[in-house]
């Protein structure tokens, strides 16, 4: 379909993504790759708008209203960033896709799974990550490192423990449905660590 290597990261808040992307973009650029990284939401100008409102509007936001707004967001990242610099055949690291959608806006209870990943295909024009990279931390030790670093609270952070112990039983689920897509890997290892077990799979990937 398209050139280049799509690799997405995916986990709860704390997890540890951002600092996985850039460990895995240094590397990536040392051996001479064009990397671009980016993140979902807010991977556009018109993206980090969208961003404030689903991440810091006060007040409610219809499930579905809030599902549409994510999926604006991917649909104008992936026509506008993403695809085009897949066809110019560069590596895209990205924090967050369609996996997040699946797992927080259906972990709401209100949409089911299988609709809110349709709806993010149709927005996406099909596009799948060639790897997504879980990073699984229980959600107790996620709102540890999120306290600890004492920033505002989105939204979502400031949603219950409960919430994000269905969010991560969905990516769970997510990844035992299509094992060939996902690593899995215990967010709770050593940072360089888990950076060694991504290159591993990531090397494995730029041979084949
Ligand atoms: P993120 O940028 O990872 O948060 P931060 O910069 O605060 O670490 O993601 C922001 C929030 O957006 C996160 O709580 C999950 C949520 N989200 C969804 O609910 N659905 C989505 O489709 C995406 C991409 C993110």
């Amino acid at each position: 379909m398209v050139g280049g290597l799509f690799i997405t990261l995916e986990g709860g808040d704390g997890s540890g993504k951002s600092t996985q992307s850039e460990l895995l973009t240094e590397w990536l650029e040392e051996q001479g790759h064009t990397v671009l990284r980016t993140r979902e939401p807010g991977g556009t100008e018109v993206g980090v708008e969208i961003r404030e409102i689903v991440l810091h509007h006060r007040g409610d936001i219809a499930p579905r209203a809030e599902a549409l707004l994510y999926a604006a967001d991917r649909a104008h990242h992936i026509a506008t960033k993403v695809r085009p610099a897949l066809e110019r055949g560069e590596i895209v690291i990205q924090d967050r896709y369609l996996d997040s959608s699946v797992a927080y806006q259906g972990a709401g209870r209100v949409l089911g799974a299988g609709e809110v990943r349709d709806l993010s295909l149709w927005a996406a024009e099909g596009l799948l990550p060639d790897l997504t990279i879980l990073l699984d931390l229980d959600e107790a030790v996620a709102r540890g490192r999120l306290d600890a670093d004492n920033k505002r609270f989105d939204r979502l952070e400031a949603e219950k423990g409960e919430f994000h112990a269905r969010v991560r039983e969905a990516f769970l689920e997510l990844a035992l449905a299509e094992p060939d897509r996902f690593l899995v890997l215990d967010a709770e290892f050593p940072a360089e660590a888990i950076a060694a077990s991504i290159r591993t799979r990531v090397a494995a990937l730029l041979a084949g």
